[in-house]
């Protein structure tokens, strides 16, 4: 069964034709981060009338590179939520409406199980049962994975999401949006030893998060540093290391609880945060000291994109779900709600 996958929740166009049997055979992803930068941020608005620009353009290219035509998809996946609304009715309009004129069932995919599956598309591929750590610009959660649509939420952030926390953490350092890369590059070029940022909620049991903390205290040391006449290039830098550091060490506290109380022995990292090189390489360390292993997407699959969606429909599809031609996207979504295959 090949699948065509689209995805619009936020401010990438992602684009791709997943096939059982071979994989992945084209994908291709938009960024609008030029639209958005001079505003500091994604504007809604902007991003739905940009969808609709990018879409076809972007399916018809896809379609092209795999050597295919509309007659050879047999089913459409596209993003239905959790995500910014006007941007997921382009993605889910067009999909469905596709679907429709093809005569092919279409399935609309929650966002973050497209996150979640992403690192199956990789060799290898994580069996199951695992902990997944997800980790976007708007969620931060632990789940205890079963198999496909068998979740069972163990934490989630209280306030901000990890990727929230670094790109508001990038503004206060005036970095350009987004911000989680740029920071994490400055961070390349702190001094670890400077600052020692907090670790939140690692003093007490529980696995959920905060990050919202971590912001003030980031506000506070700029400010008193700079105050005292340190030199604010190295100070920037050396802020922005002490700051990755404590999400990196907070979320791998959190993980090896995870995986300690669940006695499950593979850790799938996915999400933008994901694609965080200092984070990955915690996490392989924490878990071969747990004898288990750390499963992650390549980079350009931890952010947003069409692959995942397009393997996440492909799954559901094939298990003979599918979605009816009245459907509604859907801005918040729990994932829990989804059903097993
Ligand atoms: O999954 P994603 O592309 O979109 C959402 O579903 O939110 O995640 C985007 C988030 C942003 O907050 C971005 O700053 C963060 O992932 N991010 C990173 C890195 N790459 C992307 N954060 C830290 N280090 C990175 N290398
Ligand atoms: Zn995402």
């Amino acid at each position: 069964m090949r699948v065509l996958g689209i995805e619009t929740s936020c401010d990438e166009t992602g684009v791709a034709v997943y096939a059982g049997g071979q994989g992945l055979l084209a994908h291709a992803v938009y960024t609008q981060i030029a639209i958005h930068a001079r505003y500091g941020g994604v504007v809604p608005e902007l991003a739905s009338r940009d969808h609709v620009r990018k879409t076809l353009p972007m399916i018809r290219q896809v379609l092209e590179e795999a050597g295919l035509s509309a007659g050879d998809i047999d089913g459409v996946a596209f993003t239905a939520g959790p995500g910014l609304i006007g941007a997921l009715m382009v993605g889910a309009a067009i999909g469905r409406s596709l679907a429709w004129a093809w005569g092919v069932p279409a399935i609309g995919v929650h966002h973050m199980e497209g996150h979640l599956l992403a690192p199956l598309l990789e060799d290898p591929a994580p069996e199951f049962p695992f902990v997944a750590l997800l980790v976007s610009g708007g969620h931060t959660q632990l789940i205890d994975v079963a198999g496909i649509g068998r979740y069972r939420l163990l934490a989630e952030s209280l306030d901000d999401a990890a990727g929230e926390a670094f790109d508001k953490t990038a503004k206060i350092l005036d970095l350009p949006y987004p911000g989680g890369p740029e920071l994490a590059r400055l961070a390349e070029t702190g001094d670890p030893d400077r600052f020692r940022f907090p670790r939140p909620m690692t003093d007490r049991p529980g696995l959920d998060f905060s990050f919202s903390g971590l912001k003030t205290f980031t506000v506070n040391t700029l400010r008193s540093e700079l105050a005292a006449g340190a030199d604010p290039v190295r100070t920037r830098a050396d802020v922005a290391r002490a700051f990755e550091e404590a999400v990196v060490d907070t979320l791998t506290i959190k993980c090896r609880r995870a995986v300690r109380q669940t006695g499950h022995r593979r850790l799938v990292l996915a999400g933008g945060v994901s694609a965080n090189r200092r984070l990955r390489r915690r996490m392989d360390e924490m878990m071969a000291e747990e004898g288990g292993q750390t499963y992650y997407p390549r980079p350009s699959l931890c952010t947003d994109n069409g692959a995942m969606i397009a393997y996440a429909g492909w799954q559901r599809l094939s298990a003979g779900q599918a979605e009816p031609l009245a459907f509604r996207p859907k801005a918040r979504w729990a994932m829990e709600t989804l059903p097993p295959i």
